[in-house]
């Protein structure tokens, strides 16, 4: 089971919409996808259809547990209306974490230790995170294979990711164990201004390999999406903004399948050969012989330390 943390200190870069619709294009996929809204404004919560009132328990119920069990774990859950997709809903109440847990032993780890209770359950798990540095966010860092960093194309987004990569490293100094792996997402990117190209190309020079080699074009599509309580791939999947965020998909599975082999399911590995309609994201040489590798891997048995 994989878990990507979508994280960014900067608000309004995109963080609800990468998870709703990598979300959707997973679901489309047939595959098994958990949410978890842990935004105390609940944005993700509502644009799957749900709020507060209309569910009996939610990742508050989780974090406030004085033992986390599997039972626990599946009663947050609550199933939407698309087949394999399943969601733990934010609450305002999740606003009061950091007091509730401060004084509490292991706080960071609370999340990743819940998840391994249900490995087996989902092929991803997507995390949605607010835009402050707190236990919820950490949570979500530490719980994660690979995090994303959307990061709108314009100026005042460019100091968010400092913040970010700040973070990393010193959450990487508190804990020597910790990988931090990441992937920064250029979004809503706009070719025609000359704050997007800049911003496109300082994130490329200073971040390099770390930047995701395409990006996510503005799309009023996802305002559309939002408005009908519908992840773009499940409303309109050739729309142009769906379409960068199936190739996003390819990317990271790509990814996971060299550094996290053991976590992909061969359900999800076979997302990297299908074609749907001949729209979908074309498989390299690269990546063809990245997933015949790593499905092998799978059935070897595991010998060394890792994943
Ligand atoms: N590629 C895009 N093109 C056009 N609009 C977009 C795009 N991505 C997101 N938006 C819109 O931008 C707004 C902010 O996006 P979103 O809510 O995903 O950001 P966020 O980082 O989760 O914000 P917050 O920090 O407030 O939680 C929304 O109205 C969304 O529909
Ligand atoms: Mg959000």
């Amino acid at each position: 089971m994989l878990v990507w943390a979508v994280a960014s200190q900067k608000g309004g870069v995109g963080k609800t919409t990468t998870v709703a619709t990598l979300a959707g294009w997973l679901q489309r996929e047939h595959l098994r996808v958990l949410v978890i809204d842990t935004d105390p404004h609940a944005s993700l919560t509502s644009y799957l259809g749900f709020d507060e009132e209309s569910v009996d328990f939610n990742l508050f119920d989780l974090y406030a547990a004085d033992v986390i069990t599997r039972e626990l774990f599946l009663k947050c859950i609550t199933k939407s209306q698309h087949q394999g997709l399943d969601i733990i809903p934010a609450a305002m109440t999740l606003a009061t974490i950091d007091r509730q847990l401060s004084g509490r032993q292991g706080v960071g780890r609370i999340l990743s230790k819940a998840l391994a209770l249900i490995d087996d359950c989902y092929d991803v798990v997507l995390i949605d995170c607010p835009p402050v540095l707190g236990a919820l966010m950490v949570n979500a860092l530490v719980a994660s294979t690979t995090i994303l960093v959307p990061t709108q194309t314009e100026f005042l987004a460019l100091k968010g990711l400092q913040g970010m990569v700040r973070t990393f490293d010193i959450m990487s100094q508190a804990d020597s164990n910790a990988d931090f792996d990441y992937i920064i997402v250029p979004t809503m990117f706009d070719k025609r201004t000359r704050a997007s190209n800049h911003s496109l190309s300082y994130m490329r020079t200073h971040y390099q390999s770390k930047v995701w080699g395409e990006c996510i074009p503005i799309d009023t599509m996802f305002r559309e999406s939002s408005a009908q309580r519908l992840p773009l791939p499940l409303m309109a999947p050739s729309a142009r903004g769906a379409q960068a965020y199936y190739g996003l998909l390819t990317t990271l599975v790509a990814h996971e399948l060299k550094h996290h082999p053991r976590k992909v399911s061969p359900a999800l590995a076979a997302v990297l050969s299908s074609d749907e309609d001949g729209s979908a994201a074309a498989l390299t040489h690269h990546s063809a012989e990245v997933v015949t590798q790593s499905v092998k891997n799978m059935f070897v048995p595991h010998t060394e330390g890792g994943y």
